[in-house]
């Protein structure tokens, strides 16, 4: 079985960014981003309303680094410690050498490779430094833009559930892509 520790928090580099812990300075910036239709349209989770809600999510992010069950990484450009956008694993198997990436970007940075850059670089801090044996993304089957990042980085479709989540009075389909490290 793995065994995750994110104790020194593990900054990371790609060639334009810097992914780094999200603290309470983050607070507007997580508002913008998980208060917005258009960034939540496919993310089924109730919209952040004020700052107190983006503070209690960034609460809820770093207790799950402190306790080694999650990561989250805030994505901001190298010149800059604005965040951008988040990106991490969540829903970590330990069990099963498996865990779920996940991401989301402010509108204004779409279409300009942000998202991929930032993956590829931590599918490889997944394979490389957690010892993962395979990596799962799930999708709306309509998050085009997503599912583009995926097969960007070689990600590949394996299942299609039908109405297999049931969240605001909806059933809402799900595709399952993964990477297995070989
Ligand atoms: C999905 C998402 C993370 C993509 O990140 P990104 O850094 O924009 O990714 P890319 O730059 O590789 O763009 C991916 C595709 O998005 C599309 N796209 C979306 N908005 C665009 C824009 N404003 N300009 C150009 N292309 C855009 C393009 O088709 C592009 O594909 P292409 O490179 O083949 O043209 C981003 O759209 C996002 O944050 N969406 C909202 C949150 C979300 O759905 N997260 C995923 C949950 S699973």
């Amino acid at each position: 079985m793995l065994e995750f520790n994110f104790t020194p928090f593990p900054v990371i580099e790609t060639e334009r960014l810097l992914l780094r812990r999200i603290n309470n300075d983050d607070a507007n910036e997580v508002f913008e981003l998980r208060s917005n239709p258009e960034t939540m349209k496919f993310i089924p989770r109730p919209l952040v309303k004020d700052t107190e809600d983006a503070l209690e999510h960034i609460a809820m992010m770093e207790d799950k680094i402190v306790t080694n069950v999650g990561i989250n990484w805030g994505i901001t450009l190298k010149d800059s410690s604005k965040l951008l956008g988040i990106i991490g694993y969540y829903r970590l198997q330990p069990e099963n050498y498996r865990a779920e990436i996940g991401y989301m970007l402010a509108p204004e940075y779409h279409g300009k490779g942000i998202i991929p850059e930032a993956v590829n670089r931590l599918i490889r801090y997944g394979f490389d430094d957690l010892k993962l044996h395979s990596i799962e993304a799930i999708i709306d089957p309509e998050n085009f833009a997503s599912e583009k990042v995926l097969h960007k980085c070689g990600f590949v479709k394996e299942a299609h559930l039908k109405e297999a989540e049931f969240y605001d009075g909806r059933f809402l389909d799900k595709v399952i892509y993964s990477l297995l490290d070989n």
